[in-house]
């Protein structure tokens, strides 16, 4: 009788707790795409500039292409929480504060993004999430803020499954869905278990301002580029989908890189599926920038609803053929050429017989022809049935979709 009476107190309050542990289901089903502070602002941000950066969000196109997040990176908050724990922004830089700075992104038809970090201080010393998890995201929900950064600086001895779970959990409790940007920089190896967790993980360090190899900077701190970065993305492919992205990392386009590097890095971010998170000062870009970051078609192929990430079919003398099964059939196919010389490649389509494990997506260019569409020049350029002389300039792409051609119907004769 004793033993009726225990048992449900017994599972309550296990059936409780494991309601809770969940994130916010629904978002992110393509990999999310906007804008952040980190990459031309670094530490320097306010509020009058920020305001600027959504006004030509909207005025230059790039919010009706879908770049609808705007996010704060570091160093919006004050040095100090206030006297009960609160975090709130600097108010020299931020006057207005975050939730009226919130209703004119809003107003303008963008979402809020902003930053913190799993340690008790950010990157940039200010003051962190650890042990204001739940506080925090109660501010952040009140605010109205739609994404959060959460960092990885300050976390000797912390468990990254559990802090980022405490996080997670604590968003969900406060009640609005926010978008949940997991950045431990690829330590844990987060695509093996983060798909509950985060709507995005990094799966490297930091970007910098390179198209090869790790720089050091001195303090610690070093930056990986472009080609290494694809290379350390590709260890999870399996993991990214709808939902639960790797993330490569912001984008560098637009801020010193050759034309041809930053179509390569945008070109290579698509075709991996990435979270396209600008980087540059989008309120003076140059028309080539402009021309890469707004091409619909290679965003089409980011946003794609099958959501799956590319993967390496050839490679030969520095050019590497990548494929991105899309949806009804159609596939991206990219061509990389890593070196800083141009290269000639004779694309054989019959050669290709691919069969991709993560979606289960098949194609065989010799039992069928595709119609091919060049992604940088906006043109058709015949069927998969001829083979392709490119020649392509160092640190470039060639970039295409293919979409099949009905078969021709049987002659019943
Ligand atoms: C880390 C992150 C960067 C950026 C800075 C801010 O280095 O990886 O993306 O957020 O911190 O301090």
């Amino acid at each position: 009788m004793k033993f009726r009476f225990l048992l449900p107190l017994l599972i309550f309050p296990i059936v409780w707790f494991d309601a809770a542990a969940q994130k916010f289901d629904g978002l992110a089903l393509t990999p999310p795409m906007g804008w952040s502070s980190w990459n031309c602002f670094g530490m320097h941000i306010n509020e009058k500039d920020i305001i600027e950066i959504a006004d030509a969000m909207v005025e230059s196109g790039l919010r009706d292409v879908g770049y609808v997040y705007l996010n704060l990176d570091d160093n919006w908050q004050a040095k100090e929480r206030d006297f009960n724990g609160f975090i709130h922004a600097d108010a020299e830089r931020f006057p207005s504060g975050i939730k009226a700075l919130a209703d004119y992104v809003h107003g303008k038809g963008l979402k809020l993004g902003l930053y913190s970090d799993a340690g008790c201080k950010t990157c940039g010393g200010l003051p962190g999430g650890r042990g204001h998890e739940y506080q925090d995201a109660i501010t952040y929900a009140r605010w109205e803020v739609d994404y959060l950064k959460y960092d990885w600086c300050n976390t000797k001895g912390v468990d990254p499954k559990t802090a980022y779970a405490t996080m997670r959990d604590a968003l969900y409790q406060a009640g609005r869905p926010i978008v949940f940007s997991m950045c431990e920089w690829g330590k844990s190896r987060p695509w093996t278990w983060a798909e509950d967790t985060g709507h995005l993980w990094r799966t490297t360090g930091d970007i910098g301002l390179h198209f090869d190899g790790i720089q050091y900077h001195g303090g610690g701190f070093n930056t990986t580029g472009v080609l290494p970065i694809i290379d350390l993305n590709t260890q999870g492919r399996a993991a990214s989908g709808p939902g639960h992205w790797n993330d490569p990392d912001m984008l560098e386009v637009g801020n010193g890189f050759t034309v041809n590097q930053d179509r390569a890095h945008f070109s290579m971010w698509c075709m991996m599926a990435a979270p396209l998170i600008l980087g540059n000062d989008i309120r003076k870009m140059s028309r080539e920038t402009r021309e890469i970051i707004m091409n619909k078609d290679a965003i089409a192929i980011d946003q794609d609803s099958l959501g799956v990430q590319c993967f390496l079919a050839y490679e030969q003398d520095d050019v590497q053929v990548w494929f991105k099964p899309l949806v009804n059939n159609e596939w991206a196919v990219c061509l990389l050429n890593r070196s800083t010389e141009p290269r000639k490649f004779l694309l054989h389509w019959n050669d290709y017989k691919l069969s991709d494990e993560v979606s289960g997506k098949e194609v065989n260019f010799n039992k069928g022809a595709f119609k091919i569409y060049n992604i940088w020049t906006h043109k058709e350029e015949g069927t998969t049935e001829s083979l392709k002389k490119l020649t392509i300039p160092g640190h470039d792409v060639v970039m295409y979709k293919v979409t099949p051609l009905p078969k021709p119907k049987k002659n019943k004769n």
